[in-house]
């Protein structure tokens, strides 16, 4: 049984660095006795130089990186440059991201560029919306396909993979909330395609969910959803809130 893991992106959030310090205190402060629970906090990047020094049991993530080390490309920053600055993590692939351009095949390039400079891609995946004949499950498996096409079994374990269904994040208008049982499937179901690829004796990666989860349906979603983790969007930004979800994670019997 792997150790869970709570994560939050905190998106284009807080408005100044002096709140991003605020806040990342704040949830320093109230799980302080953490301790089955990975902690994992997705700043906006500029902020991640002021956050590094108060990491040490919460471990800091960027929420996009680049696919080369450095040179000519305006406006990019590498995974060696993020690392230096504190993340460990990065998000990659996420349907915000996925919106504005990004295709699986550049986001492979990033997931294996993130890989070989020492971060752990959070790799996102997820339908915009679910058909009678459930295509669903081809979307996530074509996606992952392609966003680990030449990645190595040994490198496999040091991934995450978010199920992050688009209809469910709390951005998506008129969204509404998966079930415990939508998730188990899927859990299962990427469990399977990650099996076919890379061999069943493979070391897996650790799955999570993402799609508007807070302190009232965390549990429901841990338990029944047979997920090692949550990746938290809007609730992560109150620490109350999001303290809580670590805290129900925290009381859970292995
Ligand atoms: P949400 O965001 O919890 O606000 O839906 C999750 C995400 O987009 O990663």
């Amino acid at each position: 049984m792997s150790r869970k893991i709570i994560i939050a992106n905190w998106k284009m959030n807080p408005l100044s660095s002096k709140d991003a310090e605020k806040l990342f205190r704040g949830v320093a402060k109230q799980n302080q006795n953490a301790r089955k629970t990975d902690i994992v906090l997705c700043p906006p990047a500029v902020y991640l130089e002021r956050l590094k020094k108060f990491s040490r049991k919460i471990l800091l993530g960027a929420q996009d990186s680049f696919f080369e080390e450095k040179g000519a490309f305006t406006g990019q920053i590498s995974p060696a440059m993020l690392y230096e600055l504190g993340a460990r993590y990065v998000i990659l692939g996420h349907s915000e991201k996925r919106r504005l351009g990004d295709t699986n095949e550049i986001i492979n390039k990033k997931v294996r560029e993130a890989l070989a400079f020492g971060l752990k891609p959070i790799l996102c995946v997820g339908e915009k919306e679910r058909d009678e004949n459930h295509g669903y499950f081809n979307t996530v498996k074509n996606d992952l396909e392609a966003c680990l096409n030449g990645v190595s079994k040994n490198s496999l374990s040091k991934l995450l993979i978010a199920y992050e269904p688009v209809w469910a994040l709390s951005s998506t208008p008129d969204r509404h909330d998966a079930s415990p049982k939508d998730l188990e499937e899927m859990a299962i179901y990427i469990r399977k395609v990650l099996s076919d690829k890379f061999g069943a004796k493979t070391e897996m990666p650790r799955i999570l969910y993402g799609g508007s989860v807070n302190k009232n349906d965390a549990e429901e979603f841990l338990v029944k959803g047979g997920v090692d983790g949550l990746l938290v969007g809007k609730a992560s930004l109150d620490p109350a809130n999001f303290s809580q979800v670590i805290n129900i994670c925290e009381a859970l019997k292995n």
